[in-house]
């Protein structure tokens, strides 16, 4: 699916929505540019350019992504050329299985459904543990809502 773009002065921000996982890190990190409640919900001229790549650079799942337009260097999630496409399959593929949390599968990864539809290809791949996701087999962060759910990975 392509981004959405929300452009200021001095930065493009890129939106796909289908990667968020709900960490809330940019509601939390800029609510003058991120506003679930507002139309539209990302305004990157609420804060200098800087700013908003420093908290675009903490979502976690890239969801979010940016191009800086002034010239400046972009940090660990500017727009990457290739954003989405294909990864490049001799990347190695790590399992990071977060606590109480998603499992993250970091690396180029194709999940297919059980009807043999291919439903993402990523570099970075959140899939729900808890079974409570409304979008299995990916995380929608609805793990933190769930107060009864302990994986026992926290031994
Ligand atoms: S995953 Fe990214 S876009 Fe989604 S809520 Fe978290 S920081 Fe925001
Ligand atoms: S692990 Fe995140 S919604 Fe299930």
């Amino acid at each position: 699916m392509p981004a959405k773009d929300y452009t200021a002065e001095a930065i493009t921000v890129h939106w796909r929505s289908e990667r968020c996982i709900h960490s809330a890190r940019c509601l939390q990190g800029l609510p003058s540019v991120f506003d679930r409640d507002a139309r539209p919900w990302i305004r990157p001229d609420g804060a200098t350019a800087d700013r908003v790549a420093a908290v675009v650079d903490t979502c976690p799942s890239r969801a979010l992504t940016y191009t800086r337009t002034d010239g400046s260097a972009g940090g660990h999630n500017a727009e990457r050329p290739d954003e989405d496409a294909p990864s490049d399959a001799s990347t190695p593929v790590v399992v990071n299985v977060k606590r109480n949390g998603p499992m993250v599968v970091v690396g180029p990864v194709t999940v297919v459904d059980a009807d043999g539809n291919v439903v993402s290809r990523d570099d970075r791949t959140f899939l729900c543990r808890c079974g409570g996701s409304a979008r299995k087999p990916f995380c929608d962060g609805t793990h933190k809502s769930r107060g009864d759910w302990d994986d026992h990975t926290a031994r």
